[in-house]
């Protein structure tokens, strides 16, 4: 379906027109992948057709979203580079935060959060780096996705034990509650070091922070997407802050030159403490 080239430039304007989704921020090759496995599956002819059902048809419109913003996603999801951060990058960044300040607030962004699952993994893990000695101040985590119905899941904290399979028994039981038998929920003395927000992130702004993830959410965005974000990152950081990427992404552009190789293998970047 490649081929029908007017049609396509058409119906990558109605997306965004009507899903509020910028299509220019992905690669042609994975937008076509999506919407031409859409096509196939209402068994329509062509791009033409299928910009007119999504003018008609809401339930497709909302589908097609749901295509294109794929959520999938785990606790401690690559579980090497939370253990990292427990053992290592969290320490690491509360003894520089001291030489600084008496008494630091840490704050996290994670970009592209899916429904929490990574959020509250980085909270359980700095919660167990600092051995839960903390109070409400210390402490802030914002989780971020383009899609509400994710962001709804996530302030609702409710998870299937499938969501499980990388997390160490005992931390299950110390931070989550048995709901029914099939999921588990937050407890409650934990949720409020988070807070979720419906956003892009090419456009949020979130400064003064200490750690960005951004793990397997930039992916399918256009080279020049994550060049500028990657950069918008690394002036959002604190200086010392940390900005980590999923296993198989690579920094591109002019934040590759500024940030310092912090863990090559986990992909953790750091900003200079001081900056030049
Ligand atoms: C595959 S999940 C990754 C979740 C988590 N970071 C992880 O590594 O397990 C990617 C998420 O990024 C979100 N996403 C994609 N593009 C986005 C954008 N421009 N702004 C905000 N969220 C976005 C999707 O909706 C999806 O929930």
């Amino acid at each position: 379906m490649a081929d029908n080239k007017e049609y396509w430039e058409i119906l990558k304007q109605r997306i965004w027109d009507i899903l509020d989704f910028d299509p220019s921020d992905y690669s042609d090759r994975f937008l076509q992948r999506r919407i031409d496995s859409r096509i196939r599956y209402l068994g329509l002819k062509d791009y033409k057709e299928y910009a007119e059902i999504l003018i008609t048809e809401r339930k497709e419109a909302k589908e097609l979203l749901r295509n294109l913003t794929i959520h999938v996603t785990h606790f401690f999801r690559d579980m090497s580079m939370y253990d990292f951060l427990e053992k290592n990058l969290v320490p690491e960044l509360i003894r520089t935060k001291k030489k600084m300040v008496k008494n630091p607030i840490i704050r996290i962004w994670s970009a592209g959060c899916s429904s929490g699952e990574e959020p509250i993994s980085v909270l359980i893990s700095v919660l167990e780096a600092i051995k839960n000695d903390i109070d409400e101040q210390f402490l802030s985590i914002t989780g971020s996705d383009r899609d509400p119905n994710t962001i709804k899941k996530a302030k609702r904290s409710l998870y299937s034990t499938f969501q499980f399979t990388e997390t160490k028994e005992y931390l299950l039981e110390k931070y989550f509650k048995v709901y029914d038998e099939e999921n588990f929920m937050l407890k409650a003395e934990y949720q409020k070091f988070l807070t979720y927000d419906t956003e892009d992130i090419t456009k949020q702004i979130v400064n003064n922070l200490d750690i960005i993830l951004c793990r397997n959410t930039v992916i399918y965005f256009e080279a020049e997407t994550k060049l500028k974000l990657y950069d918008r990152f690394y002036d959002m950081l604190n200086p010392g802050g940390f900005f980590i990427m999923g296993k198989t992404e690579v920094l591109l552009g002019p934040a590759r030159e500024k940030f310092e190789v912090y863990d090559h293998k986990e992909r953790i970047f750091r900003k200079p403490v001081t900056i030049k």
